[in-house]
């Protein structure tokens, strides 16, 4: 078998109410679109086509050569988005997964079933149906007195015995390929004046053909956004999903109801997620980590055993053992080196902090490289702006910067030099010197100490 799949995103999405296309709304911090284009790929897919038409652009933009796109320039229904597709995919693939780019829930492992139950089947398609007393709009599966199924019936054209029905199309479905292009031609035009893909079940029933079907276990799998409120639902069922991971992977989530983690972040055993803590983006965090509460990481490396306690930081590293918070802040480039302790009010950015540098208490960090066991005193800031560009500082290893410095950038202080509290300090400190004042100058030894 040679596996092709193709994700209808053509449509407006119009009950959305948005300028953008459905499917690049988010949810748990990545366009629905993603998963739906991700489980076809785990499913074993060797080509997926997406169907594109509303937001073209915006949707192939995202999305980049992870997929190969088939226009639809006119929204004419699902199946003639198919037939859209069609041409795209080489004869040598004989079997065609078929799902809609709005159902970022369904999983790779209910794909898997279809795929597996088109495989047995002797006819040339398989569906997915679920039961449910709210039909969310969805189509009603028809059955005939041998069970097997026999049509869909999309709900406008319901008739009210056919509205009773529970059992549902969710909106994926396997298809032998041969049979596919032919029937997709022969699709009659709706009473709303579109093709309905759902309509090839019955094609496949005149022909005396087997449509095979199975129902998923979970309902949430086919929950399809098609207005705000279901993307919020969606957001809900994912969130969870992914919390549930971490948990069976040995992370400890103190109330999930309060706790975010985006689709991609990874979280070391024995690290405990605190209520109101949001991990997004890149973000991958090490073992045995505290983490929360009030803390929001984005795009960030954090190593192992390391404590952040409201804390907002993005695009940083922090090695192990490092403690930081209450109310610090990483901002890009931001570096802590091993066992770094970053107190409150602190703001690093563009800096590498050496191990065991201690920033307790109210200071600015831009654009520097400090060394190891420096102490770096309340207030301290460095001025890395001159109003038109930003200036390095260096500092040595155990330099100690008093209170209230000012580091007046390019600067360079070396190894074991020391500030005076209120220091401004605008030219190089040599190794071992310690300066006081405004401007610094080297601090006279008195004679009685000489
Ligand atoms: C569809 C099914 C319905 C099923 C439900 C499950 C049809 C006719 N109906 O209804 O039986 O219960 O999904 O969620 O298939 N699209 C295009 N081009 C088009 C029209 C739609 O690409 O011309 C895409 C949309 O972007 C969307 C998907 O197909 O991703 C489904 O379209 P939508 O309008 O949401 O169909 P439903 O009314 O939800
Ligand atoms: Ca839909």
């Amino acid at each position: 078998m040679k596996l092709a799949s193709i994700v209808l995103a053509a449509g407006k999405g119009t009950r959305m109410k948005s300028r953008h296309p459905k499917v690049l709304h988010q949810v748990c911090g990545k366009p629905m679109i993603h998963y739906a284009v991700l489980v076809a790929k785990l499913n074993g897919a060797e080509k997926t086509v997406l169907v594109v038409g509303h937001g073209a652009e915006e949707v192939q933009k995202y999305l980049g050569d992870r997929v190969d796109f088939a226009l639809q320039n006119e929204q004419l229904g699902t199946g003639h988005a198919v037939q859209c597709a069609l041409p795209s995919i080489p004869d040598e693939f004989d079997t065609i997964l078929v799902t809609y780019g709005d159902m970022p829930l369904l999983t790779a492992e209910t794909l898997q079933k279809l795929v597996q139950t088109q495989a047995n089947n002797a006819g040339p398609l398989s569906l997915v149906t679920m039961i449910d007393e709210d039909s969310r709009g969805f189509g009603r599966i028809l059955r005939g007195v041998d069970g097997a199924v026999t049509a869909i019936v999309e709900e406008a054209q319901c008739t009210p015995e056919q509205l009773a029905i529970s059992e549902l199309n969710v909106g994926a479905y396997c298809f032998d390929a041969n049979w596919l292009k032919q029937a997709i031609e022969r699709l009659p035009l709706s009473p709303k004046g579109e093709y309905y893909l759902t309509d090839v079940v019955s094609i496949a029933v005149q022909d005396g053909l087997r449509v095979a079907a199975f129902t998923v276990n979970d309902n949430h799998e086919a929950l399809g956004i098609n207005t705000r409120v279901h993307l919020a639902e969606a957001e809900t069922v994912m969130r969870r999903r992914i919390l549930e991971q971490c948990m069976l992977a040995g992370v400890t989530v103190v109330d999930p109801a309060s706790t975010y983690v985006e689709d991609g972040v990874t979280i070391g055993m024995d690290t405990i997620l605190q209520p109101n803590t949001f991990l997004r983006g890149d973000t991958v965090i090490g073992e045995g980590c505290v983490i929360g509460p009030n803390t929001i990481v984005t795009d960030c490396q954090v190593g192992n055993r390391c404590v952040i306690l409201a804390v907002v930081m993005e695009k940083a590293i922090v090695e192990d053992g490092v403690d930081m918070g209450p109310f610090a802040r990483l901002r890009k480039g931001a570096h802590l080196g091993p066992g770094v302790h970053m107190g409150n009010f602190g703001e690093v950015k563009d800096s590498y902090l050496g191990a065991g540098t201690k920033m307790g208490h109210f200071s600015y960090i831009g654009n520097a490289t400090i060394g190891k066991d420096v102490n770096i005193g309340a207030g301290t800031i460095t001025c890395n702006y001159d109003g038109e560009k930003k200036h390095p500082t260096v500092i040595g290893d155990r330099v100690f910067i008093g209170s209230d410095t000012m580091l007046v950038a390019p600067l360079r202080i070396e190894d074991d030099a020391r500030t005076g509290a209120g220091a401004v300090v605008t030219h190089d400190v040599p190794s071992g010197e310690v300066v006081v004042g405004v401007p610094a100058k080297p601090l006279r030894k008195s004679k009685a100490s000489e």
